[in-house]
Formats: C-alpha cells, sequence, structure tokens
C-alpha cells in the first residue's frame, strides 16, 4: 500500500513531529521533556485530554520559523515516504508566532520554504488550513481568523477548527469563520469525534462547513447521516486515531465502512500519525484487512478526496 498515491485531507503539522524530533528540540533548547515520552521513546498520553496536553508541551520547543522549516521538512518526508502525494495540513498561528500577523507571516514563510522544497526533492504538495483551536476560545479564535485572513491565496486554502469539541459550540465561532469565508477561504470544522450527532448538527448548521474533521459520531444519528450523504458533506476520517483513542475498539469496528457503504463522501486521514502509531500506509492496509476493500475502493476514496481537497483547478489537475 506503501506505493499507492494519497490525497491527505486531515493532518496536523505539530501533532506530526516525530518524537525524536521534539526530543532533539528540546535538547537542544534544554527543555526538560522526559515526562512526554514513555521507555520506548513513543509519546505518553493516557486519554484525548491527556493528548491535548501532550500536543501543547511538545509543541512548546518549537519556537522559531527555523523550527517549523526543520519539523515542516521531517513531516513531509515521512507522508512522501507513504505514498502521499498531496497533503492538507492544519496550521495553528496560535503555535506559530502567538497570533501576531507579523511573526505569522514569518513562520509561514519558513513553513512554505520547506514545503516547495520537499516539492521539488520528494515530488509532495502541501497546502495549508489555518486552524484555531476551540478550548482557545473565541478571542484567540478571532486573532486566528485575521492572520488567515492576512495571508489566505493560493497557498493557504482553508480554514478551520481543533480542539477540545466538548467546550464551547460553533456558533461562538462564528465571527471567525465568517472573516474566514470572506477572505476566500474554504471551510472544515472538527466535530463528531468526542461530541455525538448533535456536534455534528451545530457544526453542519452553524458553521456550513464543506468538510468535517471526523464527523463519524453522525453514526449514532442515521437521519443525520443521510442529511450529510444528501448534502454531499465531505468527512475527513481518521480510523487510526479513533481508534488509538478508544473511541471504538477495533477498525472493525469503525463506522468508517457503514458511512461509505450509506452514501457519506468519507476520505482517509492520519490527524496526528507519530501519536497514534500509524501512517496513511498502515491505515490503509488496516481498511482494507477489516473490510476487505481492493485497490478499487481505495481509488474511489483518494477521488473524493481529490474532489474536496481546498486547491485550485491546476494544482488539482497536477496531482491527479
Ligand atoms: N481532535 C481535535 N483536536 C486535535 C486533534 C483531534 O483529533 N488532533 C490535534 N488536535
Ligand atoms: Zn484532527
Amino acid at each position: 500500500m506503501k506505493s499507492m498515491p494519497k490525497i491527505e485531507l486531515h493532518l496536523h503539522l505539530e501533532g506530526a513531529a516525530p518524537p525524536a524530533f521534539i526530543r532533539g528540540l528540546a535538547q537542544e533548547k534544554h527543555m526538560d521533556l522526559s515526562g512526554l515520552f514513555n521507555p520506548d521513546g513513543s509519546y505518553r498520553f493516557t486519554d484525548f485530554w491527556d493528548f491535548l496536553k501532550v500536543y501543547e508541551a511538545a509543541t512548546s520547543t518549537l519556537q522559531t520559523p527555523e523550527d517549523y522549516r526543520r519539523l515542516t521538512l521531517a513531516v513531509l518526508e515521512e507522508s512522501a515516504a507513504n505514498g502521499v502525494v498531496y497533503s492538507e495540513t492544519f496550521l495553528s498561528p496560535d503555535f506559530c508566532g502567538g497570533r501576531d500577523v507579523g511573526a505569522w507571516k514569518e513562520y509561514l514563510h519558513a513553513i512554505r520554504d520547506a514545503a516547495d522544497q520537499a516539492e521539488r526533492q520528494m515530488g509532495i504538495t502541501l497546502r495549508g488550513i489555518i486552524t484555531c483551536i476551540r478550548h482557545f476560545g473565541p478571542d484567540k479564535a478571532r486573532e486566528t481568523a485575521v492572520c488567515a485572513a492576512e495571508t489566505a491565496g493560493d497557498w493557504i486554502t482553508g480554514f478551520g477548527i481543533a480542539g477540545d469539541e466538548k467546550v464551547l459550540q460553533p456558533k461562538d465561532f462564528l465571527w471567525a469563520f465568517d472573516c474566514a469565508r470572506e477572505a476566500g477561504l474554504r471551510i472544515t470544522a472538527h466535530a463528531g469525534e468526542w461530541g455525538g450527532p448533535e456536534s455534528v448538527r451545530a457544526a453542519l448548521h452553524d458553521l456550513n462547513p464543506e468538510r468535517i474533521g471526523h464527523g463519524v459520531r453522525a453514526i449514532e444519528d442515521l437521519a443525520l447521516v443521510d442529511e450529510l450523504a444528501e448534502r454531499g458533506t465531505v468527512l475527513e476520517v481518521c480510523p487510526g486515531s479513533n481508534v488509538a483513542l478508544g473511541i471504538w475498539p477495533t477498525f472493525r469496528a469503525h463506522p468508517i465502512g457503514k458511512l461509505f457503504d450509506r452514501g457519506v463522501k468519507v476520505t482517509v486521514s492520519t490527524d496526528d500519525p507519530p501519536f497514534f502509531h500509524t501512517t496513511m500506509a498502515r491505515e490503509y492496509d488496516m481498511l482494507s484487512d477489516a473490510f476487505d476493500w481492493d485497490d478499487s475502493v481505495f481509488a474511489t476514496l483518494n477521488r473524493t478526496a481529490l474532489d474536496a481537497a481546498f486547491c485550485d483547478t491546476d494544482t488539482r489537475s497536477k496531482i491527479a
């Protein structure tokens, strides 16, 4: 499965940082982050909320545009090695310069420099989705949206929301989403990972996103599943992430197959691969084993992802 060309729509840049990379940065900066790691070197966390804490602590080692340039190269190298030819990646002004527009532009410049290098050397294309973080609250999300609007363009193509779905409501972030939409950015929102169908409905009806990050707990309400299918809303499904965090015990128990069979536009991504001990190739292998999916199903999933990608038509035809 490694060699099959893959389109990935849902990857958090910091969440894709290999633990050894973060340990290296911590050492360079004389930070003691040993508590974040298991004895075997992997990230240590107990549940989703602990994962968010470890994620943010690991990210505290990323302090300069140069750190992000190196991170971006390391991440794209790993994605390319797994057959990813196009990666839509969540970028957060919260972590890149503290939502200061000037600093944000410097971080973005460094990330783009690395992405251009990766495209030349490894044939992988990156597009950025600027994401606000729900548990940081609406005020910070406004500043994030301003950063996004200031840098919207051919390379920054979307705006989204991640973080703790159990706090606040999508409608609390309307100003940020309106600002991003007015700047021409396309919209996705995390929902239906830790919140149930009501959380998916709120994101769908209040933010009107083209795509939903996860969205999988819609399966608890078949009327909602049918609504997603009718609207053509694309789900950025991350089965390995959901299994690693214990939402479902196995790939076989994961609802992606049922959602697909009922006509929902599903795609496959990794979310935060080293945290969840996964890669795009592993996701494909596990799905193939769990649902007996052959290459034609994966071709359909990739076609759906390509059609739903937030890039321009020239880029789309180049990667197709
Ligand atoms: N859900 C919400 N926020 C996140 C995630 C996720 O899966 N990964 C990184 N931030
Ligand atoms: Zn995510």
